[in-house]
């Protein structure tokens, strides 16, 4: 639901018992709107105070305030006339939602972090980093605590944790999940090793790619990549039904962004789609720690995402096992993503472009640089995703959309460089002045089996035109040659 929705929902609710503090801030809500008066005096563009008064002004009156004569003085457009009032209201929906958090000291951490925030964008005049930092708004995705579900699958706290899973995934199509198997240390390890990896010259890294296999195994260098949205028509569609200002980035050709697959998981005896499961590749310069670290973070990443599998699979009512045993001998792919920031670390940089994952579920640690952006359901809303240390980031991909007949939806997302992301470069250039300047995105996709046959399980009502019975690898192969790694 979005901001203004909640707030919707409390302004028309005459039954519901609000907090002292939230009643008080609609008791001045209200008079500020009666009140509706202008600053004549006020000369200043900035956004010093965020209040009511650019929006108010430019409402009630037919002639420009001093306000407005000044941007047009300062060459600002018209989009920025119609950015800034969003702006301030944004500004005002985010304080009173927090108003009512149950937490008072995660309300006060927020508070505090939303008005820095505001702050350091007061003077930015450039329109599309304001409408990607503004409209993204920053967000905690529900929390699955995998620890309950590990202790006691029965208890009721575990049966109301595959709820909240299930229903994360329905609503947003990705979850935060706190696996007490793994720890940041361990993200940490493997990030090293994959930061020193793309770190070395870009002929050292070519002789790790298997274009024959479509770069299913060993590296896939950058501009290979191309997000498939320009030739799916259903993927212009869902950007054309989002509004200007929650729109992706836009992007022209490959991304520029480098991958390295490694397989994860026993092969399948038999299968009618042995390309999807070539032999692994081992960088020469990272023979002996390569294997090792690639697999004991794979290993993790699959425990914890087949967790979240099996509880979403109870808390959508089926069989615990349902899904995760579709999964068995699927192509898994640890499969982490390395952006340059040296080279493409301009706020407004689209380092992997609007897309979806083909696959079944992904799952991530945290990456040391902020930038993926969620249009939760595909939705008119975007979502610039905070990961708190120690979780990790689960989305739907594609086939979980299929077997669940749209139920679940895989989610668009994006990755770009923002505001943020260069605040974070400039704070490791202190903090780790020696390290690479590269953005690692730690993904393992977890894949149903090639093999098994896609269609909307019970108790699903799905589209059959849309959601047609189909091979797993057979949609691999339809969605890779989408993407252009796959020539067949
Ligand atoms: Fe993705």
């Amino acid at each position: 639901m979005s901001l203004s929705k909640k707030l919707g929902s409390i302004f028309t609710s005459e039954t519901r018992n609000l907090s002292p503090k939230v009643e008080k801030w609609l008791v001045k809500k209200s008079a500020g709107e009666k009140a509706k008066t202008v600053d004549k005096s006020q000369t200043s563009t900035e956004i010093t105070q965020p209040s009511t008064e650019i929006t108010n002004a430019s409402q009630s009156s037919k002639y420009p305030t001093l306000r407005e004569r000044k941007m047009l003085k300062d060459g600002l457009t018209l989009q920025h006339f119609i950015l800034k009032p969003q702006v301030l209201q944004l500004y005002k929906e985010i304080l009173a939602t927090i108003e009512w958090m149950d937490d008072p000291q995660a309300a006060k951490e927020l508070r505090i972090w939303v008005r820095q925030e505001f702050e350091r964008y007061r003077h930015e005049k450039d329109i599309q980093i304001m409408t990607n930092t503004t409209t993204s708004t920053p967000f905690i995705l529900p929390i699955i605590n995998l620890g309950l579900y590990l202790d006691d699958k029965n208890s009721t706290k575990a049966i109301e944790e595959c709820k909240k899973t299930a229903n994360a995934l329905r609503d947003y199509g990705a979850l935060l999940v706190k696996d007490p198997r793994v720890t940041e240390e361990d993200n940490a390890r493997f990030l090293d090793l994959v930061e020193d990896y793309f770190a070395q010259p870009f002929d050292i890294k070519l002789q790790d790619a298997r274009p024959e296999f479509g770069y299913q195994v060993g590296v896939t260098p950058e501009f290979t990549e191309e997000p498939k949205c320009k030739r799916d028509p259903h993927c212009q569609d869902v950007i054309a039904k989002i509004p200007v200002s929650n729109k992706p980035l836009e992007f022209v050709g490959p991304d520029p962004k480098w991958r390295f697959f490694w397989r994860i998981g026993g092969q399948p005896k038999q299968t009618k789609f042995p390309r999807l499961n070539a032999d692994p590749v081992i960088p020469a310069a990272f023979k002996d720690e390569w294997p090792k670290t690639m697999d004991t973070w794979g290993a993790q990443m699959h425990q914890a995402v087949l967790g979240i599998t099996e509880m979403a699979s109870a808390g959508f009512g089926m069989d615990a096992n349902t899904l995760p045993d579709m999964t068995k001998f699927g192509p898994h792919l640890l499969a982490p993503t390395a952006s340059d920031l040296e080279k493409f670390g301009k706020v407004g940089t689209v380092l992997a472009g609007f897309h979806y994952d083909l696959n079944f579920l992904t799952i991530h640690g945290k990456s040391r640089f902020p930038g993926l952006n969620i249009w939760p359901r595909n939705g008119a809303e975007k979502i610039a995703v905070r990961v708190p240390d120690g979780h990790l980031l689960v989305q739907a991909g594609k086939q979980f959309e299929w077997l669940t007949g749209g139920e679940v939806m895989a989610g668009y997302h994006e990755v770009v460089v923002t505001e943020d992301t260069l605040k974070t470069i400039e704070k490791v250039k202190i903090t780790r002045p020696d390290r690479p300047l590269w953005r690692i995105s730690s993904t393992f996709f977890l894949h149903i089996a090639s093999d098994e046959l896609l269609r909307p399980l019970k108790p699903f009502k799905g589209d059959p035109i849309r959601y047609p019975p189909t091979l797993a690898g057979d949609q691999v192969k339809y969605e890779l040659g989408l993407i252009e790694l796959m020539k067949s």
